[in-house]
């Protein structure tokens, strides 16, 4: 007979680069699922900054375009960070329910991605599709760009992860974690438990230009989830529509601003507009200041919200430090598990 270990209570995680605004394909895509698995299981929610080094620069060259601010990389990290914690606090993610916090917090992410990195064969690396779009795209084959999926193996096994909610853009390195957990339990005896994900719904949220809303279309074609007065207006009055006079009766389904609406709107109010498309009379500039009504009606609040917290950075940052505590007390759980079973000393002896 096998001894077994009790099951553990289901745990989901997942990791965001800190990567500047967020849009509503990003908000109905993911975000909003995310947030409310909170309720369901204990969740990990990390602002993953290691990540983030990968292309920093890309990043600040960005901002410097933005804003016409020279580049300092650090500062760059440190506000998308920053930017990112209050995103996710203000639209409802709840610290005293998901563990929330910063990556970086937690170094010893790195010792397992090196114990990870020596039973991880090289061809596996090779074959990840993320890294040889990224390098297409122009950004610097580094070691660390390489490196990526064995650290983001790391970040779900140290806290035992049973299920990550990911786009599909990521579930090849899931499967590659799934590979690597399977090839360390071989090696030195059960450790992880093999974790699944999760595809986001990827609500289908079109942009201005009524192809996926996306952070890399040129011109841009996001609504941004924070944008407000003025801006925000002279973006959603941006929507192309067709040139159907307003006395002629319109087609609700696949229209842009109707498809936006309903992301919003409850299903008698969808019903509401859809019949008012139908009938005729209405213009789509009428239908337009629904629509940007009804952003405002929902996201209102999680934009006061946004700019209380971001007027209490000490907050912030305590609740990002309770995060990392949460979540250092588990890794380093898993890493005595891990040192033991490759033959080190649970944990190193403390300095001194
Ligand atoms: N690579 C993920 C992304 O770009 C972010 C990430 C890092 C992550 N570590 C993770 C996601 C662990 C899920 C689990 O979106």
């Amino acid at each position: 007979m096998t001894a077994t270990r009790p099951p553990e209570a289901k745990r989901i995680l997942s990791g965001v680069q800190p990567s500047g605004k967020l849009h509503l394909g990003n908000y109905f895509g993911a975000i909003r699922q995310h947030i409310a698995l909170q309720d369901e299981a204990t969740c990990f929610y990390f602002i993953a900054d290691y990540h983030a080094l990968t292309t920093i620069r890309e990043a600040a060259e960005r901002r410097r375009e933005e804003q016409k601010a020279p580049v300092d990389y650090g500062a760059t990290l440190r506000e998308n960070t920053r930017d990112v914690a209050l995103d996710y606090l203000a639209l409802g993610l709840d610290p005293d329910k998901a563990v929330f916090f910063r990556q970086s917090d937690v170094p010893e992410v790195h010792e397992l991605a090196w114990i990870l990195s020596c039973v991880t064969n090289m061809g596996l690396l090779e074959r990840a599709v993320s890294y040889k779009e990224k390098v297409e795209r122009g950004i610097d084959a580094s070691v660390g760009l390489f490196y990526y999926p064995v650290l983001m193996a790391a970040d779900i096994l140290i806290y035992r992860s049973h299920l990550v909610p990911v786009g599909s853009d990521q579930v090849q390195h899931i499967e590659m974690t799934r590979d690597m957990a399977g090839k360390f339990n071989q090696t030195y005896g059960e450790v992880f438990p093999l974790p699944t994900y999760r595809l986001d719904k990827g609500a289908k949220v079109p942009g201005t230009d009524g192809k996926k809303m996306s952070k890399s279309s040129q011109p841009s074609n996001s609504i941004d989830v924070f944008a407000e007065g003025k801006a925000l207006q002279k973006t959603v009055m941006s929507i192309v529509t067709d040139a159907t006079p307003v006395e002629a009766p319109k087609a609700p389904e696949g229209n842009t601003i109707f498809e936006s609406y309903s992301l919003f709107a409850t299903e008698e109010e969808r019903q509401a507009l859809a019949e008012r498309y139908r009938a005729g009379g209405m213009g789509y500039g009428e239908a337009k200041k629904m629509l940007l009504a009804k952003i405002n009606e929902h996201l209102g609040p999680a934009r006061e919200r946004r700019k209380q917290l971001a007027a209490d950075p000490d907050y912030v940052e305590d609740v990002l430090r309770r995060g990392a505590a949460r979540a250092r007390a588990e890794a380093q759980k898993t890493m005595a598990l891990v040192r033991e079973a490759v033959g080190m000393r649970p944990a190193p002896y403390p300095p001194g």
